[in-house]
């Protein structure tokens, strides 16, 4: 349902040749003269063309990038490209002083092994895969002579979908430095005709706004952005580029009958969208999660989602809601008609939504099916009428049936295929690839919901997309014995502003019509369509158009027909999983699109340390804030947290840097640490050091770890203590204790305290500031290490201005300039200068570990360590934060 396309180029050069490191967000402030603009670290980009042509709303993108090393030594270039996850790569090449050096697209394994095999001859190249909200990353760099040059070239392609009435096109560019030829070009054809055509960028100001030419006309749309050079200056004198957000291109066609059919060399494609039809009643079930980990950001946001909502239901929809925690809330027993009194009540009743305990999903989601069934069964919503369950879920199923294989099965036997399911995963804490199994094998859809401030929306959005059914139960018929490759033709649902797209080829490659019969439930009767057309009507309707990639119906049929059979793939087991892999293989090598089960590789002249690089694709379900591979310099969505955990380690984010900074703090067994102190909310937080089991003969190189830790809030006279054993609560004199064997969620007034049996404990207070204690537990008969903790502070945002200590110091938004990077004394870790407070000093690029998702191995968050116990970092000295005791 993605419908954006999101690109996002931008080329870094660190500052020193041999390494492939990627840093971004490294702004060079050294001022340069104004000669010299274009070239930054001794590479200037002569040009930066993204051109896209768009053919009945198919999208071929082609990126080129072309630079020069005016050093006088070898450089490593990068291109680094964002693409839209739904797009498919389809080529790549570098052209190195006029030779060109292709990429093939492998089997997956295969080219696995390939790059491995350059990798072991060389270097390892720059690698990194991450992904963002819609878009997934390709990087290639290469190492290039002085005075050489490197063409980069990329071709992507796309079916763009229709939403909210309009086909988008989502670009995002980011290029780094001024770039002489910068231009982006869009032409589209549309054989229907073009009703209107848009272009915005997040980044154009006034000044820019007339340097987007956009013109269209009958079926021809063009759109070109070409800023000069001085129009690319954030100021009159600056060399920094304001090329840097998003530019978004929105288009729709006419439509005189609801479908539209297309011919061209044995395929076909039809489009169907019909306007100006009654909307469907609708009957709707939420199913919303409130479990522990809501509370706070989540929970708020889900509330302020669901009230925007219930305006926008209509008099005659039926809703209800259905809560889940440790245990299930219905508001009422019943589906309730949307009248002003219900709605005014349901207000009421989402106003109150809280949280509480675990996560009952299998018992949340059942009772949501029981009453849409029953309400079915009595009649008692009209029979035209759409029924959709939406659920939303920030963690994993762990009451009542958390098997969630046995849940997919229970639901999908409940539901029979009636009701299309809408699984909303919020944030990363999810099983994704559950949630999305599960809504695939009833008619529906999954799609994450980012935690960030605009969480809210993005639920609100996704309603949007769902809440105007037209048709129910539509079928799209094709004569069976003259269509080969047929896409998937029922849709259980078809809703106001989109498009449904099915394409297939003929049996017979010179057949060329086709007669195609449409049937749906309308509002009030059942419609049909009939359409024909043939290969004649489709070129003389393309007559114009210069431009045509003759193919492009049989890319589109090869495209849809791969999205659809890994979509099949995802829930499919056994045979039937591998018989749907090799299908998926054989189309994606035959059309060369990099898909979930190919690459491309791309094997760099042997000239140049024979290094290699691999484009793969992701799925959402692996999906992770940052996931990495080599280097680890490249972060590409941030970690919000600050955490202590390790011998002491401790870990500060930086959002708006999409970086961290990280710092060590060396003390001695016994030395209580004073790590948050909030005199406005009271709320403070201490840590207590123990060694190993026996002390190191070296004192310098002693290891300590937080084995005690004292959290309090003095208004609420709450006392709580962890230790690697037991948690002790003391609400004035009353005590109460658990133990890391016990599965708990506790709620009373001001704390909720959630134990996750030897894992973690998450614990919320007051405001919602919320911490997450992880317990590493080691080997009990381990000669030298002893279980310790690991402290993480989730919305730190809740805490006031005032708060202060060795991690609440670092609430307060903090900014930082990297300068300098230049190659340390271990070659995997370079140094640099770090400008921070109005201090200079020297860091060195490493990472350490975020042990909250796993407790064994944890992830590692790339970060910017500071020497000395925080020096210069921390306010004071680290001495200054023992304090005398846990309370
Ligand atoms: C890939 O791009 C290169 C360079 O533009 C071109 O020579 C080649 O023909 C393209 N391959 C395909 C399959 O389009
Ligand atoms: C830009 O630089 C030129 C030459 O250094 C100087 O004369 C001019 O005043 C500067 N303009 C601005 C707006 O700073
Ligand atoms: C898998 O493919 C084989 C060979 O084409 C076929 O015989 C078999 O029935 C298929 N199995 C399933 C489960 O689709």
């Amino acid at each position: 349902m993605e419908s954006r396309l999101l690109l996002c180029i931008l080329l870094s050069i660190p500052a020193f040749a041999s390494s492939d490191l990627l840093v971004t967000h490294v702004r060079n402030i050294k001022k340069r003269n104004a000669e010299n603009d274009l070239v930054v670290n001794g590479i200037e980009i002569c040009s930066m063309k993204i051109d896209s042509k768009v053919t009945s709303r198919f999208a071929r993108n082609v990126i080129t990038s072309r630079a020069v090393n005016r050093g006088n030594v070898h450089k490593e270039v990068f291109f680094d490209v964002e693409l839209p996850k739904t797009a498919f790569i389809t080529n790549f090449s570098m052209t190195i002083d006029g030779v060109t050096y292709p990429g093939y697209i492998k089997e997956k394994e295969a080219a696995k092994q390939e790059y491995e095999k350059a990798v072991s001859k060389g270097q390892t190249a720059g690698l990194v895969k991450a992904s963002g909200r819609k878009t997934e990353k390709f990087t290639v760099s290469v190492n290039i002579a002085a005075a050489s040059k490197v063409t980069f070239e990329l071709t992507y392609e796309e079916l763009l979908k229709r939403q909210f009435g309009k086909y988008e096109m989502f670009i995002k560019v980011k290029p780094k430095q001024l770039v002489k030829d910068f231009e982006i070009d869009v032409s589209i054809f549309e054989p229907q005709g073009i009703t209107e055509l848009e272009a915005e960028g997040t980044f154009i100001t006034n000044d820019l706004q007339n340097v987007i030419k956009k013109t269209f006309s009958d079926k021809k749309g063009h759109i070109s952005f070409k800023p000069t050079l001085d129009q690319q200056r954030t100021c009159a004198n600056c060399s920094q580029s304001v090329l840097d957000g998003d530019f978004t291109v929105k288009y729709d066609v006419k439509r005189t009958t609801p479908d539209n059919l297309q011919i061209v060399n044995g395929y076909f494609v039809h489009f169907f969208a019909p306007t100006n039809l009654p909307q469907l009643p609708k009957n709707i079930i939420f199913v919303i999660d409130i479990s522990g980990s809501m509370s706070g950001r989540e929970i708020e946001q889900t509330r302020e989602a669901l009230l925007k909502i219930l305006d926008d239901i209509r008099d005659d929809d039926f809703f209800n809601f259905i809560l889940f925690g440790s245990d299930v809330h219905t508001w009422k027993e019943k589906l309730i008609k949307a009248t002003p009194e219900n709605l005014d009540e349901a207000r009421k009743f989402v106003r109150g939504i809280d949280t509480k305990g675990m996560t009952n999903l299998y018992g949340g989601m059942m009772k949501g099916i029981e009453i849409l069934n029953a309400a079915h069964e009595e009649k008692f919503v009209p029979k035209r009428s759409a029924s959709i369950i939406i659920m939303l879920t920030d963690g994993q199923p762990n009451v009542g049936i958390s098997n969630t294989e046995d849940i997919r099965t229970h639901v999908k036997k409940a539901i029979e295929g009636k009701y299309p399911l809408y699984n909303l995963g919020f944030g990363y804490g999810v099983d994704y690839g559950f949630l999305e199994k599960m809504a695939l094998e009833n008619k529906g859809l999954a799609r994450r919901i980012y935690p960030d401030s605009d969480s809210a929306l993005q639920l609100q959005g996704f309603y949007d997309e769902v809440s105007n059914p037209m048709l129910m139960d539509v079928e799209l018929h094709y004569p069976e014995n003259e269509i080969l490759g047929l896409t998937k033709n029922s849709f259980k649902h078809f809703y106001d502003g989109s498009e449904i797209v099915v394409a297939g080829r003929f049996a017979d490659i010179n057949q060329n019509s086709l007669t195609v019969d449409v049937k749906g439930e309308g509002a009030n009767d059942v419609l049909s369509f009939t359409t024909q057309q043939d290969a004649e009507q489709t070129a003389k309707a393309f007559q114009e158009q210069e431009y045509i990639f003759g193919d492009y119906i049989e890319r589109l049929w090869a495209y849809l027909t791969i999205e659809q059979l890994l979509e099949k793939r995802t829930a499919a087991t056994g045979e039937e999983k591998e018989n749907l892999t090799a299908e998926v293989l054989d189309l994606s090598l035959k059309y060369k699109f990099v898909t979930p089960l190919t690459s491309m590789v791309v094997t760099k002249p042997e000239d140049y340390d024979n290094q290699a690089g691999i484009a793969d694709k992701m799925t959402e379900a692996q999906a992770a804030p940052v996931v990495m591979q080599a280097p680890p310099l490249y972060l590409s969505r941030p970690a919000w947290f600050t955490s202590v955990d390790g011998d002491p380690h401790f870990i500060i984010s930086v959002p708006q840097k999409e970086d961290a900074i990280c710092f060590n703090i060396n003390e001695k067994p016994g030395d209580v640490l004073s790590l948050i102190n909030d005199p406005v909310t009271g709320i403070t937080v201490n840590g207590e050091l123990i060694g190993d089991k026996r002390a190191n003969s070296d004192a310098n190189s002693q290891n300590t770890y937080f084995g005690k830790l004292g959290i309090a809030n003095k208004y609420l006279n709450l006392k709580v203590t962890v230790t690697s054993e037991k948690i002790t609560i003391q609400n004035g004199n009353e005590k109460t204790a658990f133990t890391w064997l016990d599965s708990v969620t506790l709620q009373q007034e001001g704390l909720t305290l959630i134990i996750n049996k030897e894992k973690n404990l998450v614990l919320s207070m007051g405001g919602g500031a919320s911490f997450v204690i992880v317990l590493h537990q080691v080997w009990k008969k381990h000669p030298l290490h002893q279980d310790f903790l690991g402290l993480y502070t989730l919305k730190s945002h809740k805490l006031s201005e005032q708060t202060h200590g060795l991690l609440g110091q670092f609430f307060h938004p903090i900014d930082f300039t990297i300068l300098e990077i230049h190659p340390g004394s271990d070659p995997k870790k370079p140094d640099a200068t770090m400008i921070i407070k109005n201090k200079e000093l020297t860091v060195t690029r490493g990472w350490q570990k975020d042990y909250r998702k796993d407790p064994k191995h944890g992830v590692d968050i790339p970060c910017w360590f500071v020497h000395n116990n925080g020096a210069g970092l921390i306010d004071g000295v680290h001495t200054d934060y023992i304090v005398s005791s846990l309370f």
